[in-house]
């Protein structure tokens, strides 16, 4: 990436968010962009397309999310999958409205069936049987990295 290029990091105040703005501010890249919640609540979708089509941004990290642990993800599931749909979808679409050059979508394991052999890999993924407590996750994540994948 150009060291002048914008680099939207989407929830750069979250665990994953933050390590990746301490190394682009490492590396020399001057045009890092971030917005809190409050600033840009990324459920919003108009919100989002207009903030892209705003800033037009060159790359995009999707590092927001809804996370939480296995209780959580049980009792709240319906939550969890819609807010993390929504977030990425937003993200996702307005990125290819925007014309923004690459966009990066994280994996998780959670997204691989429960008995998938280590070292995992991405021949796996829809392998096998999901366990239920993370079927939902796993769906989400891989539905919206075969969007940025197809729209690549
Ligand atoms: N942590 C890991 O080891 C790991 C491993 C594999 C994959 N991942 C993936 O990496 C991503 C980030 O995980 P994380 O552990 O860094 O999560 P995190 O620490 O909880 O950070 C998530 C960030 O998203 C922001 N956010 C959530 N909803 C938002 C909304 N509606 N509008 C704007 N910002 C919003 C949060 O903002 P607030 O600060 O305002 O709450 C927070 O800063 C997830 O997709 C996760 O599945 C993480």
């Amino acid at each position: 990436m150009d060291k002048n290029a914008k680099i939207f990091v989407a929830g750069h105040r979250g665990m994953v968010g933050s390590a990746i703005v301490r190394r682009l501010q490492a590396g020399g890249y001057t045009q890092v962009i971030t917005r809190t919640r409050s600033e840009l609540d990324l459920l919003d979708q108009h919100a989002v397309r207009a903030f892209l089509q705003a800033e037009k941004p060159d790359y995009i990290y999707i590092a927001a999310a809804k996370v939480g642990g296995i209780q959580a993800n049980n009792v709240y599931r319906a939550d969890f999958i819609y807010q993390n749909l929504m977030i990425e979808a937003n993200l996702i679409h307005g990125a290819w409205r925007a014309g923004v050059r690459r966009l990066l979508n994280f994996g998780s394991s959670c997204m691989y069936p429960k008995h998938a052999p280590q070292p995992m890999t991405p021949e796996r993924l829809m392998s096998g049987r999901l366990p239920r407590s993370r079927a939902s996750r796993c769906v989400m994540r891989t539905t919206t990295n075969m969007a940025v994948s197809t729209s690549a």
